[in-house]
């Protein structure tokens, strides 16, 4: 454990699957802990009750991240950007126009915004900042049935790129950097498993991963993102976990 200092750290997504995990792995004693989230109900847990596939809620996060830094005075500020969806799963010519307008906001458009208020709250401040945006082997590769989702994380590892090249020119910047975690045991591999494979053929894999208890645990996948804020990384890193040792 690190010795006490004053900590904030935001993660989207942790009333389930991984970000439940990042919050139960959290490497440090004392921290404030915010999930960004519909349900929250994380033990230990503060809860900001936001449906990030409104572009409303924003704001509500804006101000959040605003003010919190204003009143901790952190040493350290953290935000996991890790809320996603697959919903809906499914040919681009066959799904429903709303839910797939859903997918867009929350996995391209919040990610991005999000991820520039979070750049602005911390903007000239003397403490340590991080940003981890949770990203997907489906950046890189395309599966069909889940284009807005493939193109969601493709949008976030240009972003994270782009602003870690931004932010290699401050001092102190925040170091940015996307990680892809892998796959991993959660109720969103539920999802892709019951999914026809005539709409999304990449279901027939992830049904044959779990059957041969290859899907990896969240908790062994969060402390590896946690490992991240120690290595020596340039803002701007893309990374798979597996490449993480
Ligand atoms: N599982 C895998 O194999 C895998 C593989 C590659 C990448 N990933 C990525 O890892 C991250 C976590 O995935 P997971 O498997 O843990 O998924 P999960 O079990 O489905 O959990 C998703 C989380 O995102 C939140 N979320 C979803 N829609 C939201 C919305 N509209 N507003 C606010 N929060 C929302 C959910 O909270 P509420 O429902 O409470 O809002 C939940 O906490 C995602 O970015 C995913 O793309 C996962």
């Amino acid at each position: 454990m690190t010795p006490l200092r004053r900590i904030l750290v935001w993660i989207s997504g942790a009333s389930a699957g991984l970000g439940a995990a990042l919050a139960a792995t959290i490497p440090f004693e004392g921290a404030e802990l915010i999930d960004i989230s519909r349900r929250g109900g994380t033990p230990g847990v503060q809860h900001v009750a936001v449906d990030l596939a409104d572009p409303k809620s924003w704001a509500v996060v804006e101000n959040d991240f605003r003010q919190r830094i204003e009143a901790g005075n952190p040493e350290l500020v953290v935000f996991i950007h890790n809320a996603g969806t697959l919903t809906p799963l499914g040919s681009a010519d066959h799904v429903d126009t709303e839910e797939y307008t859903r997918n867009v906001l929350l996995n391209s458009a919040a990610a991005q915004v999000l991820g520039q208020s979070f750049l602005r709250a911390v903007s000239g401040r003397d403490c340590e900042q991080h940003l981890i945006m949770v990203s997907s082997g489906a950046a890189n590769r395309p599966h069909e049935g889940e284009s807005s989702y493939c193109a969601g994380k493709a949008a976030i590892d240009q972003w994270v790129r782009t602003v870690g090249l931004e932010q290699q020119h401050r001092s102190p910047g925040c170091r940015v950097i996307s990680v892809s975690p892998g796959s991993i045991d959660t109720d969103m591999q539920a999802e892709l498993r019951a999914a026809s494979p005539d709409e999304v053929p990449v279901s027939d894999r992830f049904r044959e991963m779990q059957a041969l208890g290859h899907l990896a645990k969240p908790e062994t996948v969060a402390r590896t993102i946690w490992s991240l804020l120690d290595r020596d990384l340039p803002s701007g890193t893309v990374l798979h976990v597996r490449d993480v040792t």
